[in-house]
């Protein structure tokens, strides 16, 4: 969601008459786009703004923004704590840089904004053959540890047309994967339901791939799970955070299901498409969790044999309710307990990539691959990383069989199959 909100940033730049400095050091507008989900994201954020401000010392007339989750958090306390920032930008109201270009130091757009949700903002995408469409901003759940509510404010859906219209555009200018994006896209509702617009997203020309983050497990409907299996489009691949195996620990965690109720949700899935790939998101340590409430959650992901995780120690944040509960847990613990979850789960990861050797998968080729220019990168239906050594003439977008020859723990090798 970050990611694409800088998108739409670099979008408005444009529109605003300018172009992308190759360094820091060269450019007249500095825009830090951040990230409050935990602590070590803001950290991070002001240790760059620190960089920051020696470039504006020797720089005169660099005006310096903060837009994102951070601005919205801490507002004006970012001015007084760094004066030389021109403006102060929340996440809902990106759509005022332009003004904040022209005026003096200004905190702005913090104010929730209702009408979020009927912006179509220009986005300046990475060119490729895959790209981002919003189609809901903010959340209400209120996940007793999390900020996004207090920082992306209530849910706000996009008009089905705007979605459709922009993802048209998009197949029209080469585009073959989209990836929907919303909090909690399984609570999209305007005309149509999430799994009205997920069938028709994925009837529109030239589009061969449909993604969507994140869905909450307690909002997984059967009718979704059927759009999946009837789409050919949409690819068989569900992230599903589950954040912990232990029911107590996500009754304070305000996840509003128990593990039994996702295990069944889990069954349901592969029930309905055998070859689904799910991935999920775990929080270690979270106050008061037991060392019975953490083994709960290893015997997860041992019962559920996740395609892949990300795991991250619980981070206390501002105003959430986790934060007021008593029996926060010493980070060397937390650390200890991720670091037995990503143990296992790579085990888990390796094993199943490592099945996979000898099968045929779809891979839609998305560019050179990190090793370089003779061997290409692309990704399977399922979203995992398939490396193709020695093919440098296979254009982007063009979508093969290939048959896997080596499944290592991050990604996969393969041969196109003529
Ligand atoms: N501490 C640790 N992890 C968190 N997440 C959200 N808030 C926190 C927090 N306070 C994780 C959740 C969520 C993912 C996007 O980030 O696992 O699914
Ligand atoms: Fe945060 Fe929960 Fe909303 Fe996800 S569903 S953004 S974890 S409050």
């Amino acid at each position: 969601m970050n990611v694409h909100d800088s998108e739409k940033i670099s979008g408005l730049l444009d529109r605003e008459g300018l172009v992308a400095a190759d360094n820091p050091r060269d450019a007249d507008v500095i825009i830090l786009n951040t990230c409050s989900i935990r602590a070590k994201a803001e950290e991070k954020f002001f240790s760059m703004l620190g960089r920051m401000a020696s470039i504006k010392k020797r720089r005169r007339g660099l005006k310096i923004g903060v837009t994102g989750c951070v601005a919205q958090q801490d507002g004006e306390a970012i001015l007084k704590r760094a004066p030389y920032v021109d403006f102060v930008i929340g996440p809902q109201n990106i759509h005022l840089i332009g003004r904040a270009l022209k005026t003096e130091s200004v905190t702005l757009g913090l104010d929730d904004n209702p009408f979020v949700a009927t912006l179509n903002l220009p986005a300046k995408r990475a060119p490729g053959v895959k790209a981002w469409v919003n189609i809901m901003y903010g959340c209400n759940n209120f996940c007793s540890y999390c900020v996004v509510p207090y920082t992306r404010g209530p849910e706000r859906s996009r008009p089905a047309e705007d979605v459709l219209a922009e993802v048209r555009q998009l197949a029209g200018e080469g585009v073959r994967e989209v990836t929907l994006l919303g909090q909690n896209v399984n609570s999209y509702l305007t005309s149509h339901s999430f799994p009205q617009l997920l069938a028709e997203v994925a009837g529109l020309d030239g589009i061969t791939r449909v993604r969507f983050v994140t869905s909450h497990p307690k909002d997984l409907s059967d009718d979704l799970i059927h759009v999946m299996r009837d789409s050919e489009a949409v690819c068989e691949h569900l992230h599903l955070p589950l954040q912990s195996g232990s029911t107590r620990i996500l009754q304070l965690m305000n996840r509003r299901y128990s593990y039994k109720q996702y295990f069944e949700r889990v069954r349901r899935l592969r029930e309905i498409l055998p070859d689904i790939s799910i991935t999920s998101d775990i929080i270690a340590g979270f106050p008061q969790e037991s060392n019975d409430d953490h083994r709960a959650t290893l015997e997860a992901l041992s019962e559920i044999c996740f395609d892949g995780i990300f795991a991250f120690k619980y981070s206390l944040r501002p105003r959430t309710k986790a934060a007021e509960l008593p029996g926060h847990l010493p980070e060397s613990l937390q650390a200890e307990r991720l670091a037995e979850i990503l143990q296992l789960q790579d085990r888990i990861t390796e094993t199943k990539n490592h099945s996979l050797e000898g099968s045929l998968q779809e891979v839609l080729v998305e560019g050179e691959a990190e090793r370089g220019p003779s061997h290409l990168t692309g990704r399977t239906r399922t979203n995992k990383v398939v490396n193709l050594l020695n093919h440098p003439s296979i254009h982007t977008g063009t979508v093969l069989t290939v048959r896997i020859t080596r499944g290592y723990r991050h990604s996969l090798e393969g041969e196109p199959v003529s």
